[in-house]
């Protein structure tokens, strides 16, 4: 069944852009769209509550495999409690960097993520979608942005929630976070082999979902 979905792959880097990019190309077509990020933040989260270090791996995956998770509209649940914003703090990402390097973790999350694609079609933003995740993808995307682009969108992103931030410490995250991505043993940030590689920077948001959207056309002739 997974077969026939079609699916489109968002991976990049934190800050590129993809959580927006991907809801809009969703919208657009009228798929559905899977934020793997979150599972990751969630499973972080989950790891952080239950008062274990981040260096109990073993414990780490236990806890990725049996996470309640509740996703409703925009919001989503962790053991019955509303944490749609907890997981969005620069601490979650970190911790969401460390729970990921973990392969047992990995493991644990793959099936959840693959029983996303669902027709009629299936957005997916991370960092390993088209790499490991959905290795069939119809289209690969791999978004990019300079690092100093990135600090400065998060800096708005997390503004705008309210959420006050220094944009040079934010960088020296997002570096710190790509180190953490790119280097990992397993399923480490990089473009899938046939990947269309955007780089973002100075691109506004609506550029970059109409590139997609026109290489998705020259796909998918019934995508309009
Ligand atoms: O995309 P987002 O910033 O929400 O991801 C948080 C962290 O989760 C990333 O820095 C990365 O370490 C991890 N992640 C991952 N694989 C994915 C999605 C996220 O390793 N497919």
């Amino acid at each position: 069944m997974t077969d026939l979905v079609p699916v489109i792959t968002i991976d990049g880097p934190s800050g590129s852009g993809k959580g927006a990019v991907s809801a809009r190309v969703a919208e657009a077509l009228g798929w559905n769209v899977l934020d793997s990020g979150s599972l990751y933040r969630l499973t972080g989260l989950a790891v952080e509550k239950a008062g274990i270090g981040f260096e109990d791996l073993k414990e780490a995956a236990r806890i990725a495999e049996n996470l309640d998770v509740r996703f409703e509209q925009w919001m989503v649940f962790l053991d019955g409690e509303d944490v749609t914003l907890a997981i969005r703090s620069e601490t979650a990402g970190n911790n969401a960097s460390k729970v990921a390097a973990v392969p047992e973790v990995r493991a644990a999350l793959l099936d959840w993520q693959r029983r996303a694609a669902r027709l009629p079609g299936l957005v997916a933003d991370g960092r390993d979608m088209g790499t490991t995740v959905f290795p069939d993808a119809l289209l690969k995307v791999f978004l990019d942005a300079s690092v100093e682009e990135r600090a400065r969108r998060r800096y708005k992103q997390l503004k705008e929630k309210g959420i006050s931030s220094n944009i040079d410490r934010l960088a020296v995250e997002i570096r710190e976070r790509d180190g953490r991505d790119r280097s990992r043993t397993v399923s480490p940030l990089f473009p899938a082999s046939g990947a269309l590689i955007i780089d973002s920077t100075g691109m506004t948001i609506e550029a970059v979902v109409e590139r997609i959207l026109q290489a998705a056309r020259e796909l998918l002739p019934s995508v309009d």
